[in-house]
């Protein structure tokens, strides 16, 4: 037994070659593990960045200053006998010693196994797929998450995701929080303090990376990321912060570059000064396509204060948007291209209308689609006016799960439903949490389009198929202590051509 397991160990290090930059880092730098993205038919991108000190305050991880080599090799079996490609990548201070590599030429619909070596150390194993080849409509999982406050829980969620062996994961932003070391309460702590520097935000996501459930999540499958506010300040919107605050473009700047280092994105996602392209669509054969949008850099400034009230008319102004003009013209366009069977849109904040003052008078969110109703508007129509088949928004940011059907008219209850809004709970913000809150049965009464809702922690775990979508909405019993369970709180299925949700 043992034998074996040695041999094991030290078969996959000799598949590599020498390296040829040799560096003095003696301590494996491969604390914060892997991970891939952006599948496509015929690649992915995989990626690992090097930290063998991974909590030091200049946020280099303990890295000498220069370039170090570091080998990558791609198989089709765990035990990298059947290499598929092998090859050699920069490491690079500029870029805090990341490494993306984009692979191509791989077979569509396959399943692969990565892994990294540097400095005599080899990284853990993870595994990754390629999408579908366009024809297919093979089905597929999708697990999708948000909102992982390192301090206010464990990342059990993540390890569950992981064990639900998802075929792509999907992350609609909060994947860290800005706040100082003990801003958040809960069991556990940030490291430094309120990220600000390109330093901060870099130490920041490598404590993060450090989370053994995280590096699950990551290992399972390909993910698609997209960030929302706390990548970078609290409820920012395009060049304003909400706390008015100097050097706020220099922050977001940094928030993005470290966000690109840390995320297995394309080399066309590096940030330029405080851009980042992060919208983007992914096909997945005839089944799905994948709509990622970005709803912070471009968004005008929330009305009406960012303070709920239920007299805010200045939300219903034409002219105000949240996709940017540009970005709103590339879904439109990617709507009328649509060939897929499932019309997928991942992103942040909730799309559906919820009145969220019980009674009397309309008290809607600023920062989500009801402070931008316009915008919104003009998506809906895009949708109807348009071959796209079946719509479904995936969204994240309000720490609780919610399944919403949408009405072609927001104000009309009685007008067509023409998509429908899953929403994922946190992974841990917000701490245990529980089934229902307080103004929970008042809400739903006064929003008859929204079918669901739990206040505990989870993600959730779609099934696409041909002929149905089916959302399992997956809960977690607590998050301030390890090793939780996971079970189904509730399942939504939609049919094909029918955007409705059946309650299972
Ligand atoms: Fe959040």
């Amino acid at each position: 037994m043992l034998k074996g397991a040695i041999a094991l160990a030290v078969l996959p290090v000799a598949g590599f070659t020498t390296e040829r930059r040799r560096s003095p880092v003696l301590a494996d730098p491969f604390t914060l593990g892997v991970a891939s993205g952006e599948p496509t038919a015929d690649g992915v991108v995989i990626w690992t960045r090097l930290a063998p000190s991974p909590l030091a305050d200049d946020g280099l991880g303990g890295m000498p200053a220069g370039a170090v080599d570091v080998e990558w090799e791609v198989a089709t079996d765990d035990r990298f006998i059947r290499v598929a490609q092998r090859g050699i990548a920069t490491a690079a201070p500029e870029l805090a010693h990341s490494v993306h590599v984009e692979l191509t030429g791989l077979r569509s619909g396959a399943h692969y196994f990565y892994r990294f070596r540097a400095a005599g150390h080899v990284s853990p194993t993870g595994r990754t797929r390629t999408a579908q080849a366009p024809g297919s409509l093979a089905p597929m999982t999708i697990c999708f998450a948000s909102c992982s406050n390192y301090e206010q829980g464990w990342f059990t969620a993540y390890r569950r995701l992981a064990d639900d062996h998802p075929d792509l994961v999907v992350h609609l932003g909060d994947y860290q929080y800005e706040y100082a070391a003990g801003g958040g309460g809960g069991p556990r702590r940030h490291v430094g303090p309120e990220t600000v520097t390109l330093a901060n935000y870099r130490q920041r996501y490598a404590q993060y990376k450090t989370d053994p459930d995280l590096q699950a999540a990551h290992a399972a499958a390909p993910w698609l990321v997209v960030f929302d506010d706390h990548e970078v300040a609290d409820n920012w919107a395009g060049d304003a912060p909400s706390v008015p605050q100097p050097g706020f473009l220099d922050r977001r700047a940094a928030a993005l570059r470290a966000y690109y280092e840390n995320m297995p994105l394309r080399r066309s996602a590096m940030p330029v000064g405080i851009d980042m392209r992060l919208y983007r669509r992914v096909h997945w054969g005839d089944l799905a396509t994948i709509h990622m949008l970005d709803t912070r850099q471009y968004r005008d400034d929330q009305a009406c204060g960012d303070e709920i009230r239920t007299d805010c008319t200045e939300r219903l102004d034409p002219a105000r948007t949240l996709t940017g003009i540009e970005q709103e013209r590339w879904l439109l366009n990617g709507f009328q291209q649509s060939r897929a069977r499932w019309d997928v849109l991942g992103q942040q904040v909730f799309f559906s209308q919820v009145d969220l003052t019980p009674g009397q008078g309309r008290g809607v969110n600023p920062d989500a689609w009801d402070g931008y109703t316009a915008n919104r508007d003009r998506i809906v129509a895009g949708i109807v006016d348009s071959p796209v088949r079946n719509a479904v928004v995936l969204t994240g940011d309000v720490h609780s799960h919610w399944a919403a059907e949408v009405h072609e008219k927001a104000d009309d209850p009685s007008s067509p439903v023409v998509a429908t809004e899953l929403v994922t709970t946190s992974i841990s913000s917000g701490g245990d949490g529980s089934d229902g809150r307080d103004e929970t049965s008042a809400v739903l009464a006064e929003n008859p389009h929204i079918r669901y809702f739990n206040g505990r922690r989870g993600y959730v775990r779609m099934r696409v198929a041909s002929d149905e979508l089916r959302a399992d909405f997956r809960v977690v019993p607590y998050v301030s202590r390890p090793g939780a369970p996971v079970r189904t709180g509730a399942s939504f299925v939609v049919g094909d051509g029918e955007p409705a949700l059946h309650s299972m």
